[in-house]
């Protein structure tokens, strides 16, 4: 390089160190927005074979990540977006057409319930909200034009359980495509897809990752469908960015021994909730007074339902806010599925745009805690609450 100049030199140098053809232990992080080809051979070549060109097409980490989400879920391809949202807006964008009708579960996360109302409905796209927990209500709701039918597995922050299995049957028996989000479950806990679902969601900002530090979705399907998908999400630039995706991959990469732990440390805090004094309810598929306990057995295996759960006290806003200081693990936090166990309260964030006559009618007072469990010593964290829980004596 000594024939160069200076400039030259300094952007040209480090180009081919020792290592760039070697086979590292871990995946590195591609942090570039593109491949280079040297010559109209390679270039044809490349885009022939789908290869790696401009990042926002693709990128060696969204490919690797989108590896490790297929075998979690048992699908056939995943596509790796920029955030859950990126992952579901893109989706139906790429499925739906004006004049096509969509069913939704009413009890859904709020930004995903604007999503069907705001943006598919300024698509001419026509959606029913349907209560989930009686599948009857789902089939009284199918119209020829219905397209997609959309749930969550638990809901947000009830816990209330959908039958998959009863719902992909419906669905196929109309030529209508299944949409799963399963970001509050995981695959660890279980994978739609054996339940006859055509396209599983996650939010990878939350277990999935499991570390609170990067934003990302996925989608898991069939590669037709992602064949469609991917086009669609490159145009509207949400696909994930590598160092995201690399962050997620090292998180997910552990799930399958994060989650159980987290799943069993949420099924001992919520024993311990229910037999305390000042609980007058509590939400979680492992309790024998689950209203849906025959169906919750009946989908979940051995790892465990779901590390989310809620509970009610007496709606007294003074002493939920001295209850959340007197913790000493759990801090407030707008999001879930962290290694720590972080809390929040539905009626002053996730539904405050809710009527509270809805609300309630929803199972969703005023006292209502939604807890997200970590990774902690179940009796530490048990004998934390019921510490805190004092507050209330
Ligand atoms: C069930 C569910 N789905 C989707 C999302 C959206 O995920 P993201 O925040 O990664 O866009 C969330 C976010 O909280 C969620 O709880």
């Amino acid at each position: 390089m000594s024939e160069f100049s200076y400039t030259t030199k300094a952007l040209y140098s480090g180009e081919k160190v020792c290592g760039m053809d070697l086979s590292p232990e871990t995946i590195p992080c591609f942090l570039t927005t593109a491949f280079t080809m040297r010559g109209f051979k390679e270039v044809q070549d490349t885009y022939a074979n789908k290869g790696y060109t401009y990042v926002r097409t693709r990128n060696p980490n969204r490919t690797a990540l989108g590896e490790v989400i297929s075998c979690l879920e048992g699908g056939e391809e995943s596509l790796i977006f920029s955030s859950g949202m990126g992952a579901i807006t893109s989706t139906l964008m790429t499925l739906l057409d004006r004049g096509d009708h969509v069913i939704c579960n009413s009890n859904i996360y709020g930004e995903t319930y604007s999503v069907m109302t705001q943006v598919l409905g300024k698509c001419g796209v026509e959606i029913t909200f349907a209560d989930y927990q009686n599948t009857e209500n789902i089939a009284a709701a199918i119209r020829p034009e219905t397209k997609l039918i959309y749930s969550e597995v638990l809901s947000n922050p009830t816990l209330t359980l959908v039958d998959l299995k009863a719902v992909a049957e419906l669905a196929h028996q109309h030529g209508a495509l299944f949409m799963v989000d399963n970001t509050f479950t995981t695959p660890i806990a279980i994978r739609p897809i054996e339940f006859g679902a055509d396209i599983v969601i996650n939010s990878l900002t939350k277990f999935m990752n499991g570390h609170s530090d990067a934003i990302g979705g996925s989608i898991t399907t069939t590669a037709a469908l992602c064949g469609k998908i991917q086009p669609m999400a490159m145009l509207l630039g949400t696909p994930g960015d590598p160092f995201s995706s690399w962050l997620i991959q090292r998180g997910v990469n552990t799930a399958s021994l994060r989650l159980p732990q987290a799943m069993h440390t949420a099924e001992k805090l919520a024993k311990a909730l229910a037999a305390h004094k000042h609980v007058s309810k509590v939400n979680h598929p492992s309790l024998p007074d689950y209203p849906q306990k025959m169906l919750a057995d009946r989908m979940f295996g051995k790892n465990g339902c779901c590390a989310m759960l809620s509970f009610i006290v007496p709606e007294d806003l003074e002493k939920i806010d001295q209850f959340m200081l007197s913790l000493r693990f759990p801090r407030y936090a707008p999001t879930l599925g962290g290694l720590h166990t972080t809390l929040s309260h539905p009626v002053t964030s996730s539904h405050m745009g809710v009527p509270d006559e809805t609300r309630r009618k929803m199972g969703i007072t005023p006292g209502m805690i939604r807890v997200s469990v970590g990774i902690e010593d179940p009796d530490d964290l048990a004998a934390d609450f019921e510490n805190a829980l004092k507050v209330f004596d």
